[in-house]
């Protein structure tokens, strides 16, 4: 698709390592940007945080981390922006300067292709960055390390980024059919006995949306992130948790989602959107971690624990991530019900 010779591309991609290479054609047809150009809820978010302060966009240098099509580069030109750089290393940014010319824009956005890690930008700072950069459970892709280079590197000070406050969260659910079914298909596949591969299948962290009604414990955050100070070390956390049980049930897994807000002037309302299972669908859904258990649980019971996620240190865009709980029952059969154990994910 691309028209591009990598020779025109800051970054040359067989210099690249071949996880590096792979992101980064992912994102090269067009298929994996409608779908996030159809979620509405981000790609409104984006919009409206930006129509919500035209008056801070108002003739500032804007840098759009992984413009891709070049959407919210085209959000920041048409609300005041004095100039937009839209940087990305995919041959997706060949149809954002088709777009970017179509929409009469090309004289307030320049487009650079490479890694923004790599290319030189025509302003020495930007006033404002934008970056539309979370993948699953926030961190999997590990974009965000970009977006941070780019605020050290290129961000005046004061400047903003847009969404600058993002946080993870955590309840307990209730899903023992789509559980067994997912790991108890390979007991017998044709006849045979596929069980190897249950334990690989236990390890993936499902991406999927949850039914609201299928969470059954209170929900708790995990971790916030302030993109203006944190540093790519903090991407790598461990915190504890604590779910209460809501009625007598199963929790069969617990879901994971995410929380993002824009900056606002004092005294306005920053525009939020949730991933959550109580909140209108995103592409992101949500990540489900099955876990070892199926706590049979009372009203009231406890489910606490920690988790611990890092980059995985052989391709640093996956993540590895760890559970360990403790299942606290109460009553004449407390004993019983109650487990302790540790369950290891590899997102990838
Ligand atoms: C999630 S997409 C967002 C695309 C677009 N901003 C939007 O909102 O529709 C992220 C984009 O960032 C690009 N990207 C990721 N890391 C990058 C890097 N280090 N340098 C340049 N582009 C990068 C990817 O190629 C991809 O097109």
């Amino acid at each position: 698709m691309s028209k591009t010779e990598a020779k025109e591309s800051a970054t040359d991609k067989k210099n690249l390592n071949e996880f590096e290479q792979h992101y980064f054609n992912s994102y090269d047809h067009y298929g994996i940007h409608e779908e996030m150009l159809q979620d509405t809820v981000r790609t409104l978010s984006y919009r409206n945080a930006i129509v919500q302060n035209k008056d801070l966009f108002k003739d500032k240098v804007v840098l759009d981390v992984g413009c891709g099509t070049g959407i919210l580069s085209m959000f920041a030109a048409k609300n005041g922006a004095k100039h937009v750089i839209g940087v990305d290393m995919s041959s997706i940014i060949e149809m954002a300067r088709e777009i970017v010319e179509l929409n009469g824009f090309s004289d307030k956005i320049t487009l650079l292709r490479g890694k923004l890690e790599d290319v030189e930008l025509p302003f020495p700072k930007v006033d404002i960055i934008i970056s539309e950069w979370m993948g699953y459970f926030l961190l999997y892709e590990s974009m965000l390390d970009t977006v941070l280079y780019a605020r050290d590197r290129y961000l005046v000070e004061g400047g903003l980024i847009f969404p600058d406050k993002c946080s993870i969260h955590m309840a307990g659910i209730e899903d023992a059919d789509y559980k067994d079914q997912k790991l108890n298909y390979w007991q017998n596949v044709y006849g045979f006995d596929y069980s190897p591969f249950i334990p690989l299948v236990k390890k993936e962290p499902l991406v999927d949306t949850v039914e609201h009604t299928a969470v059954n414990t209170t929900r708790q955050k995990l971790i916030e992130f302030d993109l203006n100070t944190i540093s790519v070390k903090d991407l790598a956390f461990s915190c504890k948790f604590q779910l209460d049980a809501k009625n007598q049930d199963f929790i069969n897994g617990l879901i994971c989602w995410f929380d993002i807000e824009f900056p606002a002037p004092k005294g306005k309302k920053p525009v939020t959107f949730s991933t959550g299972a109580h909140a209108p669908y995103t592409h992101w859904k949500q990540t489900v971690f099955y876990l070892e258990d199926d706590l049979e649980c009372e009203a009231g019971d406890v489910l606490e624990g920690t988790l611990t996620c890092a980059p995985n240190q052989r391709n640093n865009r996956d993540l590895d991530v760890k559970i360990s709980y403790h299942f606290k029952a109460s009553g004449v059969d407390a004993n019983e019900r109650s487990r302790k154990n540790e369950n290891t994910y590899l997102m990838h």
